[in-house]
């Protein structure tokens, strides 16, 4: 059964940037160079029925464009327990609105709505067993970073595998966006 979800990839030159930041935090599970996106929506397993619906399904999502930057860096988790070291996005409503079109189309093929809130984001590390001080460090040294904006001409269904080296996301398929001077009738 396939693993899916959905994202957004990002340009080489911003996850070379991200790449060069991931050092220093003792005990981070350091995401790899082709491991960096922006989850849309994780599906997980599924027959291959479902799987193709959803392939399909996703073929009617209707979004405009955008240009997206990345900016500042957090983590999730409680401040005992950090779980996941995060790069944050400059403005999120372009994303959202995709997230809520993609939810909709993905309701209509009978997947339950996401019960987590969406926060978008791109995961850097995993951080189990990672002090928080060294977390606050990293934070307070990268805090300041924000990429180059880019445009998002479209979005991605994965496919994960579990490896023993870790998970290897492959591209199913790429829906395009509306280009922005479609969508505003210019
Ligand atoms: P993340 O970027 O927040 O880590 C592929 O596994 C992607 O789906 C990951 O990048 C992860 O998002 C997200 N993901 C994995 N397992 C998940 C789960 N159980 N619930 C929600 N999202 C998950």
């Amino acid at each position: 059964m396939p693993r899916l979800f959905i994202a957004l990839e990002l340009p080489d030159a911003v996850k070379d940037a991200l790449m060069r930041m991931c050092a220093g935090v003792p005990g981070a599970k350091w995401r790899k160079h082709d491991q960096l996106h922006l989850t849309l929506r994780f599906i997980g397993e599924v027959d291959g029925g479902l799987a193709r619906d959803i392939a399909e399904a996703l073929t009617l999502v209707r979004a405009p464009g955008f240009e997206l930057a990345l900016r500042g860096i957090g983590h999730f988790g409680d401040g005992r327990r950090p779980r996941v070291l995060w790069a944050g996005v400059d403005t999120a409503e372009p994303v959202r609105f995709l997230h809520d079109r993609i939810e909709r189309v993905l309701g209509d093929v009978g997947l339950p709505s996401e019960r987590r809130k969406f926060r978008p984001h791109v995961t850097l590390a995993r951080l189990n067993g990672v002090r928080m001080h060294h977390v606050t460090e990293f934070e307070s040294h990268f805090g300041g970073y924000r990429s180059p904006g880019f445009p998002v001409h479209g979005f991605t269904l994965f496919s994960s595998f579990l490896s023993r080296d870790g998970a290897i996301y492959t591209p199913e398929a790429d829906y395009p966006l509306v280009p922005a001077q479609a969508h505003s009738g210019a």
